[in-house]
């Protein structure tokens, strides 16, 4: 069985006055034990984060990494530094690190290579745009997408990644996938996996879903047998709507 994990990305927002908000107001709350829930801050709000999470089960992850372990590598942060400040998870390869910041699906592998060789669980974002869509690429495109993030990884190293399946014309917009057209990409993503390793570990791979979603909507996309979770951007920075979304989840474990 795998897990579910409903995932928060902060993107830029929530600085260390809203985190400190954020966790006050969730620390008293239990996380069900059938569900993982993580939340992406901010780099700067990560060590508050981590301070206020103490004793929670609700775990931390940030938005980006770089490869190198330290050195002179101007304004990145590591892997190791990372896990310094409590970070079990590391979102790679965003649509809006590959749209605004140039990154190649070369660059977001060494990142989840680096993550995993330094103990951290990668979120590897995938996902069409609309054009891509439109001409009917989108299968062939996100097997790409998988294929070059997967690229020399040890195949016990793949079954403890999560894959994030986040349309880009989906994300911000409000507009959602349909719920089972979200679940045939994830098959897909699943299948290739599969072909590249193996049944097993294709079954054991976490994807989840992204974009738009929201408590309003969260339990089409969670009863889909193929998503284990959501990223969830917007709905994600406060914490009464999140937990709507955890509650949500639950009813459904
Ligand atoms: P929204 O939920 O705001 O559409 O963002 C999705 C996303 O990009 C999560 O990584």
């Amino acid at each position: 069985m795998r897990k579910p994990i409903i995932a928060g990305n902060w993107k830029m927002n929530n600085g260390i006055e809203e985190t400190s908000h954020f966790f006050n107001s969730i620390k008293e709350k239990s996380i069900p034990p059938g569900l993982e829930v993580v939340v992406c801050p901010p780099f700067t709000s990560l060590y508050i984060a981590d301070k206020l999470s103490d004793g929670s089960s609700i775990k931390l992850g940030a938005q980006d990494v770089y490869w190198e372990i330290s050195g002179a590598f101007t304004g990145e942060i590591s892997p190791i530094m990372l896990r310094e400040l409590g970070c079990k998870f590391v979102i790679i390869g965003h649509s809006e690190r590959r749209g605004y910041f140039g990154e190649t699906d070369e660059i977001v592998n060494k990142k989840i290579l680096a993550s995993i060789n330094n103990g951290l669980i990668p979120i590897i974002c995938v996902g069409e745009n609309l054009t891509q869509r439109e001409n009917g690429e989108t299968d062939s495109f996100i097997k790409h997408q998988v294929e070059k993030a997967l690229k020399d990884l040890e195949e016990n190293s793949v079954e403890k990644v999560v894959i994030a399946y986040e349309p880009l014309w989906a994300i911000g917009t409000g507009k959602t996938a349909d719920a089972e057209e979200a679940n045939r990409v994830i098959g897909l993503i699943r299948n290739t996996v599969k072909q590249i390793y193996s049944e097993k570990t294709a079954e054991t791979v976490r994807v989840l879903y992204g974009g738009s979603v929201k408590p309003e909507n969260i339990k089409q996309f969670m009863s889909q047998p193929e998503i284990d979770g959501v990223l969830v951007g917007g709905a994600s920075l406060k914490p009464e709507v999140f937990w709507e979304i955890i509650e949500a989840s639950k009813q459904l474990l």
